[in-house]
């Protein structure tokens, strides 16, 4: 798919999304003066990042990942040599959840066909899911055998999939966010670590 197919596919996504009247999400949107966060990057990139929902930075930037989990995620990246241009990043659900609670399954369900032709225009080799939902969600969609592995058990791990445009890499990643809230050097170590699964792909 040319360069102008994929950034038009794309622009349809986000104009149909800013009009998604219909999400329980969108009057908390248009009261508070946000934007959806669509996703960016590179319309060609190989590895793709998925997260769970926009905080409030996010809603009101339009742009995923750049408040306090934005700033380990461009750690993260620096840290294989990666720049945010070279990948994408997204997330399941486009709007914020009000207080940043979790994402519930009717938001889930009802972004989720948005993601699934994100990932179908951009086709990357490798999916990093970042937390719990996203990865259940991917290996879920992919009918992956480890769909029902706790991430305990998957976090760093390259698992393949098959997607329809062809074989997949789902790696698995603890939340950035996790690094933030138990203030732990040992789980931001455990992140950095598993990140670097990704080397090879760039
Ligand atoms: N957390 C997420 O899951 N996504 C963002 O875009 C920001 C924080």
């Amino acid at each position: 798919m040319s360069e102008s197919d994929r950034t038009d596919k794309l622009r349809q996504i986000k104009d149909e999304i800013v009009n998604l009247t219909q999400s329980p999400l969108y009057d908390y949107r248009v009261k508070n003066s946000y934007y959806p966060v669509i996703g960016q990057g590179s319309h060609f990139a190989k590895i793709m990042f998925i997260g769970e929902a926009p905080g409030e930075n996010e809603a009101k930037t339009g742009r995923p990942f750049c408040g306090a989990s934005g700033k380990v995620l461009d750690d993260l990246l620096e840290s294989i040599n990666l720049k945010r241009e070279e990948v994408y990043i997204t997330n399941i659900v486009k709007d914020r959840p009000p207080e940043n609670r979790d994402p519930v399954k009717t938001e889930i369900n009802l972004y989720a066909p948005f993601l699934d032709r994100q990932i179908e225009i951009i086709q990357p080799q490798v999916i990093a899911t970042l937390g719990r939902f996203s990865m259940e969600f991917i290996l879920t969609r992919l009918d992956a055998p480890e769909k029902k592995m706790k991430i305990t058990a998957l976090h760093g791990k390259l698992i393949k999939a098959q997607a329809a445009y062809g074989e997949v890499q789902v790696v698995p990643l603890f939340h950035p966010a996790t690094a933030l809230h138990n203030r732990s050097p040992e789980q931001r170590e455990i992140l950095f670590k598993d990140f670097e699964v990704l080397k090879q792909f760039v």
